[in-house]
């Protein structure tokens, strides 16, 4: 298979790749866009689909212990009160007195300076503020502030009631826990998952994909109980290994190294779950065609982690030209979210009791991804060029076309035969037919967008029923039956 050429690939490589087959590009673009809003064409919104889809099946559809939930984007204000949003949820933000550019204060810092100093201390912050210049023009910075990252909202007319638009989709989880705990049959321990839109009005969004003001989240808040945290499926993940950073790797400046996630995760109520839910999002990576050899989990610093967490694990994975970034983070969110709406709410329905009777709050394990994140890895990782093409390796299930089918000539009855084979196969797979050009030309306009499978209509076809299917990354072509190609198909695209 052809390698990628390391170092090819950049970000804004992909961005133009994207926006040329039409898989992602800037919203309105025609207005000139608008920063962190990005619209996604018709490759791109089956890709995104197809990866929701697995994700939805591999979580929710495959797990007992997991069920579902649909969320509203608008709730009770007081939500983001109790979730600690309000007050809390917030970047630094400095701006050019000179120029009037406007800069997240500790990405900027990290730029100039190579100093990682996310989450400390504003007055701290603005001590090292100090001896940085903004980049583009050589101005002094204003102090750095907070800025909260919320988009605010009215609800109803004559300025009515003032709520948000959702920064992430895990609080209307933990709101309606008690209606979730009811309809689960009261059983614990037990995972609600949900995917949706999150809107974060990020200070400077960035990087194509990656820092976004629209983007959406896939997220299991998993409930249980600390004093009985024992995980059934233990032994299926305790010996997965893979590039480990912890926080003690990272305060004496060593790279990491490969271990088992069992190894490294601390000892407190649910490590177990921590565990597995680490090592189930590390086999959906791949499962979705992530390059697991630029994937690790970093341990955060004490002072990167949110108010709510204990400990957070990050899914990191490295771009050639941005260097290791985070796409999922696994965070322990202890009973901090549940006791905080008993306390805001006023209602007792948060805690729930033991067979003995006695009442607790269930603590919480959160595996929380970002879609466009994971879709921007998957690109990454199956981009692919050489002297003769540029095509995406994707993964059967999450490609955007599963079958193309193709009349080798457009003439002497091969379109007609090949619309009827056709016509079979969308029952079953993601099918599109193409008759215009050399049927060179639109190997390549498949390969291009990722399709795993054409299937050629040749006037052999017409004497004996057998059709030809190509596949993509080998090139190589085997006959087939028509009689047999749904379920020759159907081996290779289901996972
Ligand atoms: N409920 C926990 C939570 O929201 P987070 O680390 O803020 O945690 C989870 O976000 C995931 O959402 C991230 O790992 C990332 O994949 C995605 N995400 C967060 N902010 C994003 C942004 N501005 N643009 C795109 N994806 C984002």
């Amino acid at each position: 298979m052809p390698e990628r050429r390391e170092r090819g690939l950049n970000i804004r490589k992909l961005a133009d790749f994207c926006s040329k087959t039409g898989i992602a590009f800037p919203t309105a673009e025609e207005y000139g866009g608008l920063s962190g809003f990005y619209d996604w064409g018709p490759r791109g919104s089956q890709l995104k689909k197809g990866v929701k889809d697995v994700w939805w099946s591999y979580f929710v559809e495959r797990k007992e212990f997991v069920v579902g939930l649909d969320g509203s984007i608008v709730t009770h204000p007081r939500v983001w009160e109790a979730s600690g949003h309000v007050d809390e949820f917030h970047d630094p933000v400095t701006r050019c007195s000179s120029c009037g550019r406007v800069y997240r204060a500790d990405h900027l810092v990290e730029e100039v300076l190579g100093k990682n100093v996310e989450g400390i201390e504003l007055e701290e912050l603005n001590r090292v503020l100090r001896d940085v210049r903004c980049p583009a023009c050589g101005g002094e910075l204003e102090e750095a502030s907070y800025f909260n990252l919320m988009f605010e909202t009215e609800v109803g007319p004559y300025g009515g009631v003032k709520s948000y638009l959702r920064p992430e989709t895990a609080q209307l989880i933990f709101v309606d826990f008690p209606r979730l705990y009811i309809a689960n049959r009261k059983r614990m321990p037990f995972g609600v998952a949900q995917i949706g839109k999150a809107f974060r009005n990020e200070i400077s969004p960035r990087n194509f994909l990656f820092r976004l003001r629209e983007f959406e989240q896939m997220e299991i808040e998993f409930f249980f109980d600390p004093e009985d945290d024992s995980c059934p499926y233990y032994h299926e993940v305790a010996d997965y290994e893979v590039l480990t950073l912890t926080v003690e790797d990272q305060e004496k400046g060593r790279e990491g190294e490969v271990r088992k996630v069992s190894e490294v995760v601390a000892d407190y109520p649910g490590r177990e779950w921590m565990v597995y839910w680490i090592v189930e999002s590390l086999r959906f990576f791949e499962l979705v065609g992530v390059d697991m050899e630029r994937i690790r989990i970093r341990q955060q610093l004490p002072e990167e982690r949110a108010h709510y967490s204990a400990d957070t694990w990050d899914v990191e994975f490295r771009f050639d030209d941005l260097g290791w970034k985070e796409i999922e983070g696994i965070a322990h969110r202890t009973d901090y979210d549940l006791k905080r709406h008993r306390e805001f709410s006023g209602s007792e329905k948060y805690a729930v009791k033991r067979e003995d009777g006695t009442p607790f709050i269930p603590w919480v394990i959160e595996p929380s991804w970002g879609v466009e994140r994971t879709v921007l890895t998957i690109l990454y990782s199956s981009y692919r060029e050489d002297e003769k093409r540029t095509y995406l390796a994707l993964k059967p299930w999450v490609a955007p076309v599963q079958v193309a089918v193709l009349p080798l000539v457009a003439k002497d009855g091969l379109p007609e035969k090949a619309r009827e084979v056709a016509e079979v196969l969308r029952k079953h797979f993601r099918v599109e037919y193409d008759e215009k050009g050399s049927v060179g030309r639109r190997y390549r306009r498949q390969d291009e967008i990722g399709t795993p499978y054409a299937v050629t209509v040749d006037y052999q076809t017409l004497e004996d029923a057998t059709v030809t299917v190509r596949e993509r990354d080998t090139m190589e072509q085997v006959r087939v039956e028509i009689g047999e190609l749904v379920s020759y198909l159907r081996e290779r695209v289901t996972w």
